[in-house]
């Protein structure tokens, strides 16, 4: 591991890349395992910064977790679930699903408020708004968040303002357990979200209208450990994706699931790029000239923000018209533009709306400004003429696994330091 990336551009992607399971849903499915009687095993956990540090959490709680090749197992039996020391959880947003785990299975969770991506305020009223609503009592103090339920968690009608993934989440997780129905309105609907339900129904949970705005959730007073694969990881595969696009090039990202793609394919489909989908993958093939689009974020199954900054740099690599890029589902997400423009992107900014003109980029000492924002700048690096240098490199590593090396494997110039 490093934390500079240095990378030559000019080179056409070519060849096979494997996507890797899915970092958003292996984090709320290793904190589901905690919930289980026994020892639960799930198999292609990405070997990731974020997973990791999720695992030294649960360890400092006393759960016992093993990691070998993407296989973990993960035992809560000697659990004594002391609060996580703060330097841990505030490496990892998601340590907030914690705070549904703990209060499905103990009554009670007292976690210091989450770190993550530095990407709008991402406040979690809506998570606390739904454990309110089951019975917990909240308090904020400090920066830690206190949750607990005098008696046991009773099932609610919970209506989110926001189809807010980690509140849909939390609230599942937290309702597993409590006595009766709880019904999420307007919930979200992303296929991480399915996978841990499929997962939680194996364990015996009763969850009905997951992949719709609609979630029932019967609460059962035990659940049991199971053994479960991680979905493909739908961002890394589509990262891939654009990066083939944009230099040019002819990938096949194997263990990609179209389903769960269909916006980004369609969008670069109207870009001109040619996509041939079979059941183990799909194939990337782009002509020499790209024409530029309009894209706008939302919650799926609309475009995603979490390919948003990656999308706009292959818009600068678009020689025909103009295009238009509208961030809905974050307020602060456009920190990659001041970067995309050290190396000559011709990018206006204006409110929630990026207006991305062809541009001749060049290589240049750029900042992973945040997970996705340091994959879009690989994506204009490799794009780019000459070396680029991409400082903070730590945050892709969180979300990537072995991304050096399956880059390489794909025919780019570039190394770690
Ligand atoms: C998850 C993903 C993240 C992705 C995002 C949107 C994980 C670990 N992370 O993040 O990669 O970018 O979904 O697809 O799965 N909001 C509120 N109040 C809340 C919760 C959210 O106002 O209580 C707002 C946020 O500020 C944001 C929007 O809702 O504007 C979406 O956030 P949310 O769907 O909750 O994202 P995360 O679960 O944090």
């Amino acid at each position: 591991m490093g934390d500079k990336l240095f990378l030559t551009g000019g080179k056409r992607l070519q060849g096979e890349v494997r996507a890797s399971g899915a970092k958003n849903a292996a984090l709320p499915i290793i904190n589901a395992a905690i919930l289980a009687k026994g020892e639960t095993q799930l198999d292609d956990i990405p070997d990731l910064r974020d997973v990791f540090h999720l695992q030294q959490i649960l360890e400092s709680m006393g759960v016992g977790v093993a990691y070998d090749q993407g296989t973990m197992t993960i035992n809560p039996e000697k659990a004594h679930f002391a609060e996580p020391p703060y330097e841990l959880v505030r490496k990892l947003r998601a340590s907030y699903y914690l705070l549904g785990v703990l209060l499905a299975r103990n009554g009670e969770a007292r976690i210091a408020l989450p770190g993550g991506c530095a990407i709008g305020n991402r406040p979690i009223d809506l998570h606390l708004k739904g454990f309110k609503a089951l019975g917990a009592d909240v308090h904020l103090d400090h920066g830690v968040v206190e949750v607990k339920a005098k008696r046991k968690l009773k099932g609610a009608k919970i209506y989110l303002d926001y189809p807010s993934v980690g509140a849909t989440v939390n609230i599942m997780l937290a309702a597993s357990r409590a006595e009766g129905q709880t019904v999420i309105e307007n919930a979200a609907r992303e296929p991480e979200i399915i996978d841990l339900a499929n997962m939680l129904t194996v364990m015996g949970a009763r969850i009905k209208g997951v992949g719709t705005d609609i979630v029932k959730v019967e609460g059962v007073d035990q659940l049991s450990s199971t053994q479960h694969r991680i979905i493909p990881d739908r961002i890394e595969s589509g990262s891939y994706m654009i990066a083939a696009a944009a230099t040019r090039g002819d990938v096949y990202v194997r263990n990609s699931l179209c389903e769960h793609l269909k916006s980004l394919l369609a969008k670069l489909k109207e870009m001109g790029v040619k996509i041939e989908e079979d059941i183990e993958g799909v194939r990337v093939t782009a002509p020499n000239s790209l024409k530029g689009i309009d894209v706008k974020t939302l919650p799926h199954p609309g475009f995603p923000t979490d390919l948003q900054p990656q999308m706009m740099a292959l818009l600068t690599q678009a020689e025909e018209g103009t295009s238009l890029v509208i961030e809905t589902v974050f307020e602060n997400r456009f920190m990659h533009v001041d970067e995309l423009k050290r190396m000559g992107a011709d990018i206006k900014l204006d409110g929630r709306g990026a207006i991305v003109k062809p541009s001749r980029l060049s290589g240049a000492k750029v900042w992973a400004t945040d997970l996705r924002a340091g994959v879009a700048m690989i994506i204009a690096g490799l794009a780019a003429e000459g070396e680029t240098q991409i400082n903070d490199f730590f945050h892709v590593e969180r979300g990537y696994e072995k991304i050096e090396e399956k880059f390489k494997g794909l025919g780019a110039d570039l190394h770690l330091e």
